[in-house]
């Protein structure tokens, strides 16, 4: 992919048709550092494995590439939290800037919404101000600041817990 990728972006379900590239792009989203906890992404299987089918979608350009993807995971499985998913957005570092994870969102908010899920949320490292940025945009509230929640390369750090209760539901 080249800086200069056009600018049409399509967001579809994401199938198996895009493993590669959504791999990839959650590689290149880790490298960076402030994305996860996780240093190394996951086989396409056990990301396949892992995501709620039916909630995922990947956003792509004119040619058919993957610019970027979103998917969730239950938070558990009490029946009480039967509506609560929790996601992960990235976005190909090329393809920044131009509402990609936006158009990720609301379709993910649209179909959770569709199918009866209230709550989404994510940890987000206080750091990455762009996630915190998107996920105000698109309508998440902070709920606050979990303290050295976990160890990154050895490193105990914060995340910002975000969600986005729906208005639609309940
Ligand atoms: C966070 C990430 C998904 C954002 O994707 P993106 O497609 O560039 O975001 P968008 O272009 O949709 O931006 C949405 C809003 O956030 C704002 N925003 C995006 N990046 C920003 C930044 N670096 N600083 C400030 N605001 C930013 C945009 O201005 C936009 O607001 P607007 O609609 O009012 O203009 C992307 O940077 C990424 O993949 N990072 C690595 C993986 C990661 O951290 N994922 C999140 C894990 S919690």
């Amino acid at each position: 992919m080249t800086g200069s990728a056009t600018r049409t972006v399509t967001v579809v379900p994401l199938t198996a048709d895009h493993a590669d590239e959504v791999v990839t792009i959650y590689q290149a989203g880790i490298d960076e550092g402030n994305a996860t906890f996780e240093t190394v992404a996951p086989t396409w299987e056990q990301f396949d494995g892992a995501k709620l089918p039916e909630h995922r979608f990947a956003a792509l350009d004119e040619a058919g590439r993957v610019l970027g993807w979103v998917a969730v995971t239950r938070v558990s499985d009490r029946c009480a939290y039967a509506g609560v998913v929790e996601h992960s957005v990235y976005v190909h570092p090329d393809a920044r800037g131009r509402g990609v994870a936006s158009a990720l969102l609301k379709a993910l908010v649209d179909s959770t919404e569709a199918a009866g899920i209230w709550t989404i949320q994510s940890g987000v490292f206080p750091e990455n101000s762009a996630s915190l940025a998107v996920h105000a945009r698109a309508g998440f509230r902070v709920i606050g600041t979990r303290e050295r929640i976990g160890r990154h390369h050895g490193v105990w750090r914060d995340t910002v817990l975000v969600e986005r209760r729906s208005p639609h539901i309940g």
